[in-house]
């Protein structure tokens, strides 16, 4: 999914503030301690309200799953990000660290990531207003097919390849990816069936191949 830069990301929160790096001796254990909790206090100031308490390192399906679900039940954190300009498709940083990034998408049934993969990242959706529909493929046979409605969330690994599309106008999904999105698997299938998957940055939007917009 194409995560496009019409939004700008609201949250900033990259890279790894706060850092003390070691000089030319060794500190002693208490100074030690001291510097280790200045670092500690400073990367938690320097998150946004509603990521203060994630654990500084990449988070697994269920972790995932757990943050988007949290992160529903405030909508004062992303709702003010939900639009959906003229039927050009949507999506709002809400929080990007090393570990994690999470983003708020708005759907409506135009919208159609084609397949694809999140190449290491393993992640979770929840869906906070309508249905979207993900599809996953099956050799020889239909997609695997499943309408997520609001209120519903669901978690995958690197090993997941899907396709989602909007099934009513106006949903809004929220996702968080662990660690942090770089690259996508796309998919295309030719006229003869043959699959295959081209690499691309996380910034690009996904789309089925050949469509615009
Ligand atoms: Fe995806």
């Amino acid at each position: 999914m194409r995560f496009s830069s019409r939004v700008q990301p609201v949250l900033p929160s990259r890279g790894r503030r706060g850092r003390i790096t070691g000089g030319r001796t060794r500190p002693n254990p208490r100074e030690r301690n001291a510097r280790e909790e200045r670092t500690v206090s400073s990367e938690v100031l320097s998150r946004p309200a509603g990521f203060e308490r994630l654990p500084g390192r990449p988070l697994d399906e269920r972790e995932l799953r757990a943050l988007v679900d949290q992160l529903a039940e405030r909508p004062e954190l992303w709702r003010q990000h939900v639009a959906f300009p003229d039927g050009r498709r949507h999506y709002a940083s809400l929080h990007r660290d090393e570990h994690v990034d999470v983003w708020l998408l708005c759907w409506t049934p135009a919208n159609d990531t084609g397949w694809h993969d999140h190449d290491v990242s393993s992640g979770a959706v929840r869906v906070v207003a309508g249905a979207i529909e993900e599809n996953n493929p099956r050799i020889g046979g239909e997609p695997v097919r499943t309408v997520v409605t609001e209120g519903r969330s669901f978690s995958f690994g690197p090993d997941h390849i899907h396709r989602l599309t909007g099934v009513d106008d106006s949903s809004v999904s929220i996702h968080a990816y662990s660690p942090p999105l770089n690259r996508l698997g796309q998919y295309s299938i030719d006229e003869s069936g043959v699959m295959r998957r081209m690499t691309v940055d996380y910034t690009e939007e996904l789309r089925p191949p050949g469509e615009e917009s």
